[in-house]
């Protein structure tokens, strides 16, 4: 195992222009303060991680805390999500994902997530452009972007005196 260093100077032609125009990373602690877990619905919630406004994308944790359903959707936008605890299926395939499991939802696609584990399940994810949201008669409720994350995100902070973690928006 090799011995931990901090690099303190490297060659890099383009320090100074990264340093003018280059965005600082950095690591959100998992705190209600710092990255709230916000209700949606009543068995599950979001805790909201980014948002970009120019790529339309957004990155959060769906937490389903007991066998249940996100009605049926349809993406006009790519989605990435890691499977981190419990499981789901959706009821037009036919898998199963646990933790660890990798899972691509790709433009054009309508499906409908299922959780059948006792225990939900927990999904992070990184999603970009908007979804669609349709009933069980397949009429169109909601239209979702990342828009719609920032004001569940927002709207909740302010009803409950928590600070807008301006963190969370992507420059
Ligand atoms: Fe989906």
């Amino acid at each position: 195992m090799a011995t931990a260093f901090k690099i303190t100077s490297i060659p890099d032609p383009y320090a100074e222009i990264t340093k003018r125009f280059g965005v600082e990373g950095d690591c959100l602690g998992a705190s209600e303060s710092e990255l709230p877990w916000v209700p949606y619905g009543d068995k599950a919630a979001i805790r909201h991680m980014a948002f970009d406004v120019r790529g339309n994308w957004y990155g959060n944790v769906l937490w389903i805390k007991e066998p249940g359903m996100i009605g049926t959707h349809k993406h006009h936008g790519t989605v990435l999500m890691l499977c981190l605890e419990g499981s789901c299926r959706y009821l037009e395939y036919d898998w199963v994902a646990g933790p660890g499991d990798f899972i691509t939802e790709t433009p054009g696609q309508a499906h409908t997530l299922v959780t059948d584990h006792p225990d939900g399940v927990k999904l992070f994810g990184w999603m970009q452009g908007c979804a669609e949201h349709f009933d069980e008669d397949g009429n169109h409720l909601e239209t979702i972007d990342v828009f719609w994350f920032i004001k569940h995100y927002t709207e909740y902070c302010e009803t409950n005196g928590l600070p807008i973690n301006e963190k969370l928006f992507m420059k």
